[in-house]
Parts: C-alpha cells; structure tokens; sequence
C-alpha cells in the first residue's frame, strides 16, 4: 500500500514489497482509494527476493497473465511472517477497536515450499486450437493459468496434474469437450494421494474413464479415485454427488500422535505440519493458568482433529460439524484413536444451539474454528451462555475475527492473546488462534459487590459466582448479561477488590 502525491489517497500496489520503489500506472481510480499495476521495479524493497515459480507476476507482464496462486513469493519468508502479524494487529484496530492488540509474533511454518497436502486444481480449453490447459486462476479471473510446476506442490500432485492434462490432450486432440471441472488431489505424509474427477455432469464420459484409468496404472501412490458431480456453475468446487471409481474410501493421514481417517471432501488443513503446531498452540490456549474445565464445545469440528488434541485436557468434548461426511469420519477417528471423550453432531452449529445450551454445565471451554465467514449470529449468541468462560478461537479470516472480538466484548469476552501461525507461506493468507476469557466490568463488579455484602457473604469463590442457584437471582442475572461499562475489571482484579477468587 502506498499514498499518492500531496492527495494522500490510499493506492494499493499488488505485488509491491515495503520499501520498494517503483514506477506504476493506475489501473483502477476510485473516490477512496486507487490499484496500481506495477510496470518497473526503480529500486527493490529490502525483502524483495526473486520468485520461484515461473507463471508468478514480473512487472510488465499484462494482466491477467499471472497465476493468482502464491501472491507474496516476491517477498522473503521473515518479512511474510512480520507482515502477517501486522495483518492481525492492523485488523484488530481497524475492526476490532483494539488500539495495541495483544499478537503474538508469527509462528513459522515447518516447510516453506513442499507444503499442500491437498489441491483442487481448475481445467479447461484454450486458444483457438483448444488446448488443454490445468492450473489456477489469474488474480481476479477465471482464466487458467497453465501450471507446469508448482513449488507450494509436493512432487507428487504436480506429476499426477501434468500426466491428467497429458491424457486429456490427447483425448481433445479426438475432439473431446472439456468435460473436467477439477481434479482434486489429496495426499499424506507417506506418498500415497486420494483423488476425486469433477464434473458437471451425472456420468462419467468414456475420456473420464481412460483417465482414472491411466492414473491408476501411472501412479501406484494413488490408493483411490473418486467422481463428484458439481452441476452448478459457482465458486464452489464440489458438488453434493459422490460416487467411488476405484479402490479407498478414505486415505489415512497421522498428525501428532493422532491418525485421521479423510475423505475426499472433508475439510483438513491444507499444511499439515503448521496445522500441528497451531492445534498444539490452541490447547495450551485452553490450559493457560492452569484452569480445568468439564466441558469444552469444537464448533465447526470438521474431521475431530481439534477435539482429538483438546480431549486430554478436559472431561469432554462436544463437536459440531454441518458435513455429514467429515462427521462420519471424525466418529470412526475416535474410534481407531481411542479417544473415548468426543461426541459429534452431525449439524450446523447454528441448529444446534438449543440443544448444546442445555448441556452447558460446570466450567466450559468453547473452541471455534469457523470458515472465513466467521462465527455467525446464532454462535455468537451460544457463546453468551454464562457457562462458558473462556473461548479458543481458531481463524483463517483476521477480519472476521477482529468483528466477532468486538462483538463477543459485548458478553465480557477480552481477548488476552492471538497468536498467528503460518499455514500458508508465500501467500497473503493468514490463520491465527485467539484466547478470549470472559471478564467482568465495572458495572457489573459493583453489583455482584453489593449482592456479596448484602448477602453477608464474603469472601465467595468464582464457583459460587458461577453457579446455577446464583444465576437465577436478579442482580447475578445483571452480571451475567455483562453489559460494559467504561473498563475492563478482570476476575484477578475483581477478586482482590471484593475478596473473589480470580479466575487464575
Ligand atoms: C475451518 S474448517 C475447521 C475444521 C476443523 N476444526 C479442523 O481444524 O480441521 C471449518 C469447518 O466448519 C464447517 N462448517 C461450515 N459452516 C458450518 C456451520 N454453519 N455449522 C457447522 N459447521 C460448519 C465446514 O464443513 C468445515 O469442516
């Protein structure tokens, strides 16, 4: 981002590193804020570094000509990470209402390059000859951008995509239609890949079965193919319909000490080592200062795997997961990890309200790691429940995130740290987990002070200022709706004001 002459508009340069020097045009010009294209590079940021890949934007390329894939390869790995946690920062402030946000310094990812466990890699015809091309988007666009490497791309999917597009040249050579969507490539640690042909329509053609065909005989990593039909034209890449071509189910994948079972279209994060790092970082989250908890809720639970990390430290746990089929999966997990504490329900979270609220007795603990959308209204609302103390929330989404802290403030959650963990190196994408601990404000300290002293009760413990009897009394009733008042109190200040336990 850059500031225009004496107007001070905010111009936004794709591609620029801070401290570059460079000479653009502008492509866009709008009454807030202008988009510069760079045409030259005078002279290079200090982080500047030359990209890997081949299709990545070099100034004066034309637009639209570049794979949109890996936006920061042009920037070294420490100034992605410091950048990234400026991200947050920026997001928190911005959106969040937080003038100096607790971040943590980025945590790196394990691998640089190599690191995709997983891609759904876009087909189609180009030029007049209509060949076949394979890769992904141009920034803003749905051209494909032939992909002929890809170093984000462990060898394995780069071979398995080459030799798909090889197969299908030679079948449009005979005339065929560009009857491919995608091809989605799941692979694990131990080289063995899980991959899913989307179409649009119901039936696989004859070309799709010379396809699977061929990549079962190439490719004895590859344990099962599978076929989805996506019917619609959307931005959503698989469709509802599933049918298996061949061999697995699901293909097996160990992180920690834990082993998943995954099908094709479960969600699991995409960088399996930085995912690790992040799910260890979310449970000493949920332990910091030492708090025990009963019960802890994972909305959005996916295939288990934070409620598998999470189980050891709690009684247990509830999951909630909308995909039937990552519940399915996420319950045979449990069971081939003798996880013995987990629970999923098979339904959106924000269906399961009612029925989780019902449950939430003793300490909770709430983890969330919701898409980029965020946490939506209904789940904002469960998480008022005066049960739940403390939140781990995990996102992909620093924006969405920087929202919900706002609004969460409103039941007395405080975020007391975030801390952002690469899982996307080379792009701007940025994930991070947050520790929010319910807190009490001023307001509603002076009411709970004057219900202790007119109960003659004094000092109490947090268990009693917590417990089901005194939530039906109204003055409690006040403190638990948790209206702000001017400043945070927390419970550590709280208790040496009016004699209650803190919460550490
Ligand atoms: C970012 S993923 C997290 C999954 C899991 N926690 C993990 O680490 O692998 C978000 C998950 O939320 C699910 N999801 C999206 N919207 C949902 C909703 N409204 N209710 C429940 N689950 C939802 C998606 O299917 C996906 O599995």
């Amino acid at each position: 981002m850059a500031r225009l002459g004496e107007s001070g508009l905010v111009v936004f340069v794709p591609y620029a590193v801070p401290g570059d020097e460079l000479e653009i045009d502008l492509a866009e010009k709008r009454s807030s804020f202008a988009r510069g294209r760079i045409l030259r590079v005078i002279a290079p940021g200090p982080d500047r570094i030359p990209p890997r890949c081949p299709v990545h934007f070099a100034p004066g390329r034309p637009e639209g000509a570049s794979c949109g894939g890996c936006d920061w390869q042009q920037l070294g790995y420490e100034a992605q990470l410091k950048l990234k946690r400026e991200i947050v920062v920026g997001c928190l402030r911005r959106l969040g209402g937080l003038k100096d946000a607790p971040v943590l310094p980025a945590l790196a990812s394990p691998r640089e390059w190599g690191y995709r466990n997983k891609v759904q890699v876009p087909f189609g015809l180009h030029g007049p000859r209509g060949d076949v091309v394979a890769g992904f988007y141009a920034p803003g666009s749905h051209r494909i951008i032939d992909l002929t490497e890809c170093a984000v791309q462990p060898d394995l999917s780069v071979r398995m995509l080459l030799k798909a597009k090889e197969c299908l040249r030679r079948g449009a050579a005979a005339g065929a239609a560009p009857w491919i969507k995608h091809l989605l490539i799941r692979l694990n640690g131990e080289n063995k890949a899980l991959a899913a042909i989307v179409t649009k329509s119901q039936t696989l053609p004859p070309q799709g079965r010379m396809l699977s065909e061929e990549l079962r005989k190439a490719f004895p990593e590859i344990i099962g193919l599978h076929h989805n039909v996506q019917p619609e034209e959307s931005s959503v890449i698989l469709g509802p319909y599933w049918r298996k071509l061949w061999g697995a189910d699901a293909l097996e994948a160990r992180l920690g000490s834990f082993s998943f079972m995954l099908s094709p279209a479960s969600f699991f994060q995409v960088n399996s080592g930085a995912a690790q790092l992040l799910y260890d970082e979310a449970l000493h989250f949920l332990r910091e200062g030492g708090v025990r908890f009963d019960l802890a809720l994972d909305l959005y639970s996916g295939v288990g795997p934070l409620a598998f990390w999470i189980s050891r430290a709690v009684r247990s746990v509830v999951g909630v997961e909308e995909n039937h089929a990552a519940v399915e999966d996420a319950w045979k997990n449990a069971r081939r990890n003798g996880v013995t504490n987990v629970e999923f329900l098979a339904m959106k979270t924000e269906a399961a309200v009612s029925r989780l609220a019902k449950r939430l007795e003793g300490r909770v603990v709430a983890v969330a790691d919701p898409p980029r959308s965020g946490l939506s209204p209904a789940a904002r609302g469960l998480l008022r429940h005066p049960a739940i103390r403390r939140l781990v929330y995990v996102s992909c989404d620093p924006a969405t995130f920087a929202r919900d802290v706002k609004e969460l403030a409103r039941f007395g959650y405080k975020l007391l740290k975030a801390q952002p963990v690469d899982l996307f190196p080379q792009t701007s994408h940025v994930e991070l987990v947050g520790l929010l601990d319910r807190v009490l404000t001023w307001d509603t300290a002076s009411v709970c002070r004057r219900h202790v002293s007119s109960q003659g009760l004094t000092p109490v413990s947090r268990d009693w200022l917590f417990s089901s009897k005194v939530q039906t009394r109204v003055d409690v009733q006040q403190f638990l709706e948790i209206r702000i008042g001017e400043g945070h109190l927390d419970l550590a200040l709280l208790g040496r004001l009016s004699g209650l336990t803190a919460l550490h």
